[in-house]
């Protein structure tokens, strides 16, 4: 089809190039399920479907890109070997690509990155070797023995052939859920976005493409908007927190995207709890964050059909568990209460049985008679309990009030 464009138009990635990977890897990555959800769809008020790229071997969407990638090197540089600065997915992706078809990996990471993400890469096959305190420096040293050692540097996402690879998610999403008119992608760097956006508005012309960002790290956002918002900070969504966008997937992405919306951390957060409770599905931040954008405007989505990534599901256990234990907190069932009361016998008990009345079960107490600002007669305590629901927990709370208690309840963010 003549397009009509010169070659200094012509556009850096294209459909051809997304299809191309496509054929490449097919067979060698999970061609992951695209499902609606039924109680997703009731929640937020329009259809939602879901891709769940968290089912792949290394639980995300990474290993198309490192896939695509290596199989469109040549045989010395196979046999050389590659390197990669990634403490996430992409290092996991490119170390089991990299191991199947026996091109040795080195990944460059921090020396503060946890020894679980070196062990997680090191299990795929994957050559750790921890150099620099930040991100920064370990970059700095993986390009210096790609001079030195000749290896072929795979960079996590501002490489054509990486975001070929990573388009195929749309491609796959289009193919199985035709109805989708809306795409909500996360961006780090940008590789899946613009690898996704450039299949699916070749595909699909009026489809709306929208970008995610956690709030703490809206560094393609600020690119787009020609704002300076900092990035910094500890976000649940470590796989989305960079600080420099990618020059490649960002004139894709200025190009195609219509939006890009930032979260916060408590939406995150929520999602993450959602996809658990009612998928079932176990997704890390960054592959909550399409949802969590949809969770916390919903009214801006009204109407569409969305198509959601939940792009990796590499998060900590322990992380996990606090996530959920959050939510219960943030939804009143669970709660700190804390009581001020006097220091004298029965005055516990009596506390417990509004409880008991209240048929709140408690789960711990902590009597606090020394760190309190209280006179040396009072005390505090804090009762963590577990209601049905908050209705529940406020009639409680009412109830203790009405009797004369002072109470107030310990919140989170
Ligand atoms: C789970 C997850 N989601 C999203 C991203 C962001 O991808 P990109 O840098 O291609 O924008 C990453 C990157 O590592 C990731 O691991």
């Amino acid at each position: 089809m003549d397009t009509g464009t010169t070659p200094e138009q012509a556009p850096e990635l294209t459909l051809d190039d997304v299809r191309a990977a496509a054929e490449r890897i097919a067979g060698q990555v999970v061609r992951t399920p695209c499902m609606h959800s039924q109680t997703l769809s009731n929640i937020v008020g329009t259809d939602v479907w879901l891709k769940f790229e968290n089912l792949q071997f290394t639980a995300a969407y990474k290993e198309r890109g490192a896939l695509n990638a290596l199989l469109l090197m040549d045989k010395a540089q196979r046999e050389r070997g590659v390197i990669a600065a990634s403490a996430g997915n992409h290092s996991q992706g490119l170390s089991y690509h990299g191991r199947r078809l026996g091109v040795p990996v080195t990944i460059v990471m921090p020396k503060t990155t946890p020894m679980v993400k070196v062990m997680q890469t090191e299990q795929v096959g994957g050559n750790v070797v921890l150099e620099g305190e930040t991100f920064d420096e370990a970059y700095a040293h993986a390009r210096q023995l790609e001079q030195e050692l000749g290896l072929t540097f795979v960079h996590p996402f501002d490489e054509p052939n990486v975001a070929a690879g990573q388009g195929t998610v749309a491609l796959e999403m289009l193919e199985d859920c035709g109805e989708i008119d809306t795409l909500v992608v996360p961006i780090g760097g940008g590789g899946l976005m613009s690898g996704m956006g450039t299949a699916a508005r070749a595909l699909k012309p009026d489809i709306e493409l929208v970008g995610v960002q956690a709030k703490l790290y809206p560094s393609m956002y600020d690119r787009l908007t020609g704002k300076d918002l900092p990035c910094g900070g500890d976000t649940l969504a470590e796989g989305i927190a960079v600080k420099k966008p990618g020059d490649f997937t960002g004139r894709i992405i200025e190009k195609l995207v219509d939006e890009i919306l930032l979260v916060d951390e408590p939406s995150l957060e929520k999602a993450v709890a959602l996809l658990l409770q009612i998928e079932k599905t176990v997704v890390e931040g960054a592959g909550a964050a399409g949802l969590a954008a949809v969770l916390a405007q919903p009214e801006r989505f009204s109407g569409r059909k969305l198509g959601l990534v939940l792009c990796g599901g590499n998060i900590d256990t322990r992380l996990l568990a606090n996530v959920l234990l959050r939510d219960l907190a943030r939804s009143g069932r669970i709660a700190r209460l804390r009581i001020t009361l006097q220091d004298r016998p029965g005055a516990l008990y009596k506390v417990m049985r509004e409880f008991q009345a209240h048929n709140v079960n408690i789960l711990e107490i902590y009597h606090q008679r020394i760190f309190t600002d209280l006179p040396a007669k009072g005390l505090v305590t804090d009762i963590e309990c577990e209601a049905r629901d908050r209705e529940q927990l406020d009639q409680l709370v009412a109830a203790l009030r009405e009797v004369g208690y002072n109470v107030s309840q310990v919140e989170l963010n």
